[in-house]
């Protein structure tokens, strides 16, 4: 057996505080990677594209109540505390920050983050409040933690662009990198949300990213109407027996305004109900 060193798992807000000061003084470079937990590949993923990058690597995992609505699976979502301390120490961590809900959201806790202007569609209009506790969290986090970098997935990628418009906007001086989506070797978007899924809902959720192929192969064919290209990839969903389609779109990347003409890099996005499971997934549409 290899010998794993586990992270220094820390739960006050001073103390990792000052363990990221004390790291800057020494002149390294800090590396932050927010997570709610149950960590797979895509988490560990940033976690190592944060060690390539840094000297020092801050994963914290909490589970932010405040983006949860009032029928979302907050009191569902999986708590793995102890297998993701293994595998953040598999991969070297130095630090595990992992707070209570009292320690970041304490009596009396009243001020929010209002969310700028990219969050407006797709998950903020299907999530109403979700995006005001992102931005919430990972500004609470960022004070806590003076990283250089902080690490954010492309698979929420909406998420990545409030919080790098967030962080222009409120003078973060975090750089807020974005990093690629990791996938089955099918092609579907690993996700802690996965796990709910039957044989037959995991075909069907195939044509999640399948559809973004589509929409990639007709850019790389020359087309540039985003609403044929829409057409398109709703069909392959709907033909795969979906039903609750959420939203599937282009929008400029960016901005996430809507686009009729391929002009400056666009992004597809879906969001659909397989069975009761939500997925989202998304792919950059490059302009040559
Ligand atoms: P969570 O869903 O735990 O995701 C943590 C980070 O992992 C996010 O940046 C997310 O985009 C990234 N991630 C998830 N699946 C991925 C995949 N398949 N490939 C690459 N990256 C992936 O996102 C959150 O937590 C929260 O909203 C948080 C930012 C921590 C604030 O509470």
């Amino acid at each position: 057996m290899m010998e794993m060193k586990k992270p220094t798992l820390i739960t006050s807000w001073y103390e990792i505080r000052a363990e990221a000061v004390q790291a800057r003084k020494q002149n390294l470079k800090v590396g932050l990677v927010p997570t709610m937990g149950a960590l797979h590949e895509g988490h560990l993923s940033l976690v190592r594209t944060a060690r390539d990058y840094c000297d020092v690597t801050i994963a914290t995992i909490f589970v932010n109540p405040t983006q949860f609505g009032p029928h979302e699976d907050l009191n569902k979502y999986p708590r793995t505390l102890d297998d993701d301390l293994a595998r953040l120490g598999a991969l070297e961590v130095d630090f595990a920050y992992a707070p209570s809900k009292e320690e970041l959201y304490p009596e009396g806790f009243s001020t929010f983050v209002e969310p700028p202007s990219v969050a407006k569609r797709f998950e903020g209009e299907c999530r109403p409040g979700h995006f005001r506790g992102v931005t919430t969290i990972v500004l609470k986090l960022l004070n806590i933690i003076p990283a250089h970098i902080a690490f954010f997935g492309q698979k929420d990628y909406q998420q990545c662009r409030v919080i790098q418009s967030m962080a222009q906007d409120l003078n973060v001086p975090t750089l807020i990198q974005l990093c690629p989506t990791v996938r089955d070797p099918d092609g579907l978007a690993l996700s802690s949300r996965n796990q709910y899924l039957s044989t037959a809902e995991r075909t069907q959720a195939l044509s999640i990213s399948k559809s973004l192929d589509d929409a990639e192969g007709e850019v790389s064919r020359g087309q540039t109407d985003m609403r044929r290209i829409v057409d398109r990839m709703r069909n392959t969903l709907e033909a795969a027996g979906i039903e609750k389609i959420d939203y599937v779109d282009i929008a400029d990347a960016q901005t996430l305004e809507p686009v009729a003409q391929l002009q400056n890099d666009a992004v597809a996005l879906i969001a659909a109900h397989v069975g009761i499971t939500r997925l989202i997934d998304n792919r950059i549409l490059s302009h040559r």
